[in-house]
């Protein structure tokens, strides 16, 4: 594989400030610099953002929000906006996670506005993008992954998701323990890769494409050995850190 391999704890809305710190000071003897030649990143709730860019300084663990606000700045009580995010040292951002797109009200087109803005502060946009199970019976899971990608990409361009990523994560596949196959994926995969080439062909090839839904260190390995699968977002198994850094583990093999 040609593109660094990039595993992303999304941690959703757990942890406390006692927690976290246990996770980061179990995790730090492995995410020292040097360690791990994949790239990793920790996506926490916004309060705690500050909290890990502190417990991983002299590491190369990115740290990462999980939202931003779609408007610059001003009255939006309750808002974070992805100046803020800059302000505070983030790097990245998760964007249009199924979870805010059925929960929140996220749109494709709140989520390219979120993108946009992330990308003109310099936090990089992690991108998801996912069919419902409903829609994959339908046979409607290419079209329904492509359209999300578009709606994002007809607005940002395609550069903010090489500093980025884009992350396919089927509905049915995240929190459930049931993930898609390595060759499902691939094919999901392969497909948006295909999308990503209209808009750029050189950096289609640079952008990485993670899967996402109940990645554990068991299963990792064989996903990632899909020439499109350049990584995984993880839920469930980012809140134990030994299970993270097995999965990590399998993505630093890939770039031996
Ligand atoms: P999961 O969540 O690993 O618990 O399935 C993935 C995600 O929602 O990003």
């Amino acid at each position: 594989m040609t593109r660094t391999p990039f595993v992303v704890a999304n941690w959703k809305m757990n942890g406390n400030t006692q927690a976290n710190l246990a996770w980061i000071e179990s995790a730090k003897p492995q995410l020292h610099a040097g360690h791990y030649r994949c790239d990793i990143a920790v996506c926490a709730p916004a309060l705690y953002l500050t909290q890990l860019v502190d417990g991983f300084k002299n590491t190369a663990v990115m740290v990462g929000a999980q939202n931003c606000a779609s408007y610059e700045e001003g009255a939006y009580t309750g808002e974070i906006s992805a100046a803020m995010l800059a302000d505070v040292d983030c790097d990245l951002v998760i964007l249009g996670h199924s979870e805010r797109r059925t929960l929140f009200g996220d749109t494709d087109e709140l989520v390219a506005e979120k993108a946009k803005l992330a990308f003109s502060h310099a936090v990089m946009p992690i991108l998801c993008v996912g069919e419902t199970l409903e829609e994959r019976e339908a046979g409607r899971t290419i079209e329904v992954v492509t359209r999300q990608l578009r709606a994002v990409l007809d607005v940002t361009g395609i550069m903010p998701f090489v500093a980025g990523a884009i992350a396919y994560e089927p509905v049915w596949a995240i929190g459930t323990g049931k993930s898609a196959t390595p060759a499902d994926a691939q094919a999901v995969h392969a497909a948006l890769r295909a999308e990503l080439a209209a808009y750029n062909a050189d950096a289609s090839q640079k952008v990485r494409i993670l899967y996402g839904g109940s990645v554990k260190p068991g299963n990792a390995r064989e996903l990632f050995e899909q020439p499109d699968i350049d990584g995984a977002l993880v839920g469930g198994a980012a809140l134990k850190s030994s299970d993270f850094l097995g999965i990590c583990d399998h993505a630093n093999a890939l770039t031996e």
